[in-house]
């Protein structure tokens, strides 16, 4: 898509860096993150209207550190180093950075001591998040000092003739409080950005792209009932209208009433008609028996792209495929030494366009996920819908810890229905990231009425998490989950216990499979 504005942001490692593209964007500018590897005559093609440098993990003194050609310096382009980014700006203009005595991490205060562009209208004072083992200690030709902190006596440093800037504090992080602002002043009154980033206007570019891109084909949808390939289902539907076929392949092993209201949902308010495949009896029948996770995350994949392609014969002159990827998913990540290991195989449509020879379209390629809420509310999706909780592609199969029948499936769903609903009468389920009912493989004895049970285990999971990467349990009010689990013991036949699950990721993971 081509952007009106854009600030480049160049990778070093940090762990925030996504977190700088998103208060970006937030400011309605357009936003993107490349590796510090990025060449100079792409940056220079860009014509960004800014450039971050982010933070990094390392010293510039170490081996191997990364650095970036001097040439980013006089494009006449405006620059503002964070943290790693401060330091390489000081590396460039002759300045020296050493190793602090102490290192500073966590809170620090901001004193300002003139004024700058970058801190107009910043509260003297205020609170900045540090984390950083290196200071300037000899001080770059041609730059100021802004402001100062505890242990950082050129905390800002500005070349406002060159407009390059440098902070040693993170903007980006939640906890800087005047973070915004200081994000603000570079890119609107720095860089001169006048903030076109609007789900409005992307709603508009993405259209007319789409229809330049599909001409009168036939674009195939895999309608999951997740919030990603639902908003881009409805976003197609209003580029290309009845070009659009969606299919939704029911696995069986979908929440309960889930495939039945997603297709509601489409048919009555958007009248997109959607082809409901109901494999529920295929897939079930491949997975009898499967105890091991990971098999059973192959089958259902494979399963999928089976019963997907099956489908998709039935329709002529189909030559694209929607697939609801996301900015994340597309970010190149700076390398980190050693190996990564699988620890699940994700369920999702890839793999289905080089199968089955089609063009890919990738209308949230650019969007993070709660840009691509913005849109769905954009298009007057409804809000319960949009702020569901994740699912994943596997369902219900990797949250029965044992061979999945038909019987486990809808115990399963029963209890997962009760506890959300508790939630949701609680006030808590937009508190929480993802919460679900577990089937464990175990029976455990109790006592209703005066007989004795000998039943089945429900572990009830919430968390709370900003990307699903990591996560930790959520501290859940009692009163709610003794409601839930009162009220599950009491309707779901086959339940005599429940029990909350306290563990945060990692170690462990969200999913129990
Ligand atoms: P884990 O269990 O790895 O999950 O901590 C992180 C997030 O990913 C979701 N998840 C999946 N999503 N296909 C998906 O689309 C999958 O195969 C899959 N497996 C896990 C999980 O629900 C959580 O939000």
């Amino acid at each position: 898509m081509e952007h009106s504005e854009n600030i480049l942001i160049l990778d070093f490692g940090s762990q925030f860096t996504q977190l700088i593209a998103r208060r970006i964007r937030e400011a309605n500018v357009y936003s993107e993150i490349h590796t510090h590897e990025f060449p100079i005559e792409k940056i220079k093609a860009m014509k960004p209207n800014g450039i971050i440098l982010s933070g990094g993990p390392m010293s510039i003194y170490d081996e191997d550190s990364p650095k970036i050609s001097n040439e980013i310096f006089s494009l006449g382009v405006p620059v503002l180093g964070i943290c790693y980014g401060l330091q390489l700006v000081s590396d460039a203009f002759n300045g020296k950075v050493e190793p602090a005595e102490k290192r500073e991490y966590g809170k620090a205060h901001l004193k300002i001591s003139s004024d700058s562009k970058l801190l107009k209208d910043v509260k003297d004072n205020s609170v900045v998040w540090m984390s950083h083992g290196d200071y300037i200690s000899d001080f770059p030709e041609g730059f100021k000092v802004e402001a100062e902190s505890e242990n950082s006596p050129n905390c800002v440093i500005s070349n406002e003739e060159k407009n390059i800037y440098g902070v040693q504090f993170h903007p980006e992080v939640a906890h800087t409080q005047e973070g915004k602002k200081i994000i603000g002043n570079f890119i609107f009154d720095i860089c001169e950005c006048k903030g076109d980033w609007t789900p409005q206007n992307f709603i508009k570019l993405s259209i007319d792209e789409i229809r330049s891109k599909v001409g009168s084909n036939k674009v195939l949808c895999a309608l999951s009932g997740g919030v990603d390939s639902s908003v881009a289902a409805i976003l197609m539907h209003k580029a290309i209208g009845d070009q659009l076929i969606c299919v939704h392949v029911d696995t069986g092993l979908m929440r309960k009433n889930e495939s039945e209201n997603i297709i509601k949902m489409f048919r009555d308010k958007y009248h997109i008609d959607i082809i409901h495949v109901n494999a529920e009896d295929k897939f079930l029948s491949k997975l009898e028996g499967v105890v091991d996770p990971e098999k059973k995350r192959k089958i259902i994949g494979n399963t999928f792209i089976e019963v997907f392609e099956e489908e998709a014969k039935n329709f002529e002159g189909i030559e694209c495929l929607v697939q609801g990827t996301l900015y994340p998913d597309v970010i190149e990540s700076v390398s980190v030494k050693g190996k990564s290991v699988t620890i699940k195989t994700h369920h999702n449509v890839g793999g289905l366009p080089e199968k089955m020879n089609l063009k890919l379209i990738e209308p949230f390629r650019e969007l993070f996920k709660d840009e691509v809420r913005a849109i769905g509310r954009e298009l007057e999706m409804p809000a319960e819908f949009i702020d569901r909780h994740p699912f994943p592609g596997p369902g219900l199969a990797v949250r029965i810890l044992s061979d999945i029948t038909k019987y486990k499936v809808s115990l399963l769903q029963e209890a997962d229905q009760i506890y959300i609903d508790e939630i949701r009468a609680g006030g808590i389920y937009n508190e929480i990231w993802q919460a679900f009912a577990v089937l464990l493989p175990v029976q455990s004895v109790g006592v209703m009425g005066d007989a004795r049970t000998y039943e089945n285990v429900i572990a009830l999971r919430a968390v709370t998490s900003t990307d699903g990467m990591t996560a930790d349990w959520y501290k859940f009010p009692y009163d709610v989950l003794e409601k839930a689990s009162n009220k599950i013991i009491q309707n779901v036949q086959g339940v005599n216990r429940v029990v909350y699950d306290v563990s945060s990721k990692p170690p462990s993971t969200i999913e129990w499979e």
